[in-house]
């Protein structure tokens, strides 16, 4: 059995149903902590909480567009377990994949509603529950590469994942004077529902991209390894890390090799790799 590194803290959890916020559920379920996991995907949602068992899931429907279901979601948190010491605000949409020549600003619009409108959203109301209870909370998003590096995802997405990183320093700044962490974690890209459907691929081809483009070889990406970080900013060893952007991407966002002198030589099949 390891180490607990939740017990006793009450996570609220978004876009919880699906690829690295289930993957957070079951990881933060398995190191103690209680969790309410919020999505707009009930049936999935869920199926998730009942396969956790043991109580410690609750499935709620929120959909982080309407500030109301947010302020509902905290409450119910609040009302079921007395308060909220985590807040991982991962959903996340990618939008359409057309160009900035063919933008469809209704699309950018719906992707900064989610991405943007709904984390601010969360952290808003999460915050204040928080600092009513004088709780040294910790508030995780996820943002993306494409938080860093453009082209690699569409425009709205893009944009969205930038403003979320000033959205995290922002909340920092404030949210410090009352002991809460805000922090990120950018991941490269991994194989769930959000990655497949947006490129029409299956998830060995998510995979595979990944690996060929990644500067690490050796290991292909998981959801799980975002979990992971996510579990590592939750818990009281990341105590002193706050308004941090931590960059889960083998070094793809910080290497640009067209200059480099050792030339990029190792190709190692994709089903070669040992998953973590
Ligand atoms: N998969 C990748 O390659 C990748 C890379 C970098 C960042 N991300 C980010 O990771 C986060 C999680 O995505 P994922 O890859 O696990 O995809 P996913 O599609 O498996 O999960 C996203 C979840 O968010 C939920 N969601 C979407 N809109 C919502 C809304 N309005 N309210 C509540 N829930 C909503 C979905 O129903 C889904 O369950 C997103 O913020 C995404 O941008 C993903």
């Amino acid at each position: 059995m390891h180490k607990q590194r939740l017990e006793g803290k009450v996570a609220l959890i978004t876009g919880a149903a699906s690829g690295i916020g289930e993957e957070t559920v079951r990881l933060f379920a398995e190191h103690g902590a209680v969790i309410v996991a919020a999505d707009v995907q009930d049936e999935k949602g869920y199926q998730v909480a009942a396969s956790i068992g043991s109580g410690k899931v609750t499935y709620h429907h929120c959909d982080v567009r309407d500030e109301n279901q947010v302020e509902e979601t905290v409450n119910f948190t609040l009302e079921k377990h007395g308060r909220i010491d985590i807040l991982f605000s991962n959903a996340g949409i990618i939008g359409s994949l057309s160009g900035i020549l063919d933008l469809d600003l209704n699309d950018f619009d719906n992707t900064m509603a989610t991405n943007v409108r709904g984390v601010a959203a969360t952290i808003k109301h999460t915050a204040r529950a928080m600092v009513a209870r004088s709780i040294r909370g910790s508030i995780i998003c996820t943002t993306s590469v494409a938080a860093s590096v453009g082209g690699t995802g569409p425009n709205g997405y893009t944009t969205s994942k930038h403003a979320l990183v000033g959205l995290v320093k922002s909340a920092c700044g404030e949210l410090g004077d009352y002991g809460i962490r805000v922090n990120s974690i950018s991941p490269f890209g991994i194989a769930t529902p959000l990655a497949c459907k947006a490129f029409n691929l299956e998830p060995d081809q998510v995979e595979a991209n990944s690996c060929s483009q990644a500067n690490l070889k050796g290991v292909v990406l998981k959801a799980r390894h975002i979990a992971e970080a996510a579990l590592f900013l939750a818990s009281d060893e990341a105590i002193y890390i706050s308004g941090h952007n931590l960059a889960v991407d083998g070094g793809f966002s910080v290497v640009n090799r067209s200059y480099s002198t050792t030339p990029v030589c190792i190709q190692v099949e994709t089903n070669s790799f040992v998953p973590h």
